[in-house]
């Protein structure tokens, strides 16, 4: 049993109402509950968090690795295309994490295709709407289990 980390940036409390033609119509918290459903299935524990502070994000971090949190899902909203931050949090900790968007970030504006992120996560999800966040859980299972 390992615990993984559900880490989710800026907006992301809005989803439901936020953009639902982009983001889809499912909640945060049916998103949360889901993935915490997925863990368990797979013999893990899911903890989840949101916070629309940077700060926050980096010290929800720090604390996951002081708690010996073995894996990240993590949706960095808006921080993907801005925060050096955040990406320095995660390669300071060498927490592995997989790279979640609602959205396909690739097919929309230019200035959301590059992350931040993707060159130093274990993989990136992104276009699948809500089901992303399960298959990244499901993903995390798989990684946990080789051990690599
Ligand atoms: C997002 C894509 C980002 O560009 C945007 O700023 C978000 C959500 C997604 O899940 O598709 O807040 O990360």
């Amino acid at each position: 049993m390992a615990r993984v980390l559900l880490l989710n940036g800026p907006n992301l409390n809005l989803l439901g109402s936020r953009e639902p033609a982009v983001y889809g119509t499912d909640t945060l918290a049916s998103i949360e509950a889901r993935a915490a459903a997925v863990a368990r299935e797979t013999g893990h524990e899911l903890q989840a968090f949101q916070s629309n502070a940077e700060h926050e994000l980096i010290e929800r971090v720090h604390r996951a690795k002081a708690e010996q949190t073995a894996f990240v899902v993590l949706n960095p909203g808006a921080c993907t295309h801005t925060s050096i931050a955040l990406r320095d949090a995660l390669l300071g900790t060498a927490l592995p994490f997989i790279e979640v968007h609602l959205s396909n970030t690739q097919a929309r504006e230019e200035f959301r295709r590059r992350s931040y992120f993707s060159d130093v996560a274990v993989g990136v999800i992104s276009g699948l709407g809500a089901y992303g966040y399960e298959a990244a859980l499901r993903a995390a299972a798989l990684h946990l289990a080789r051990g690599t």
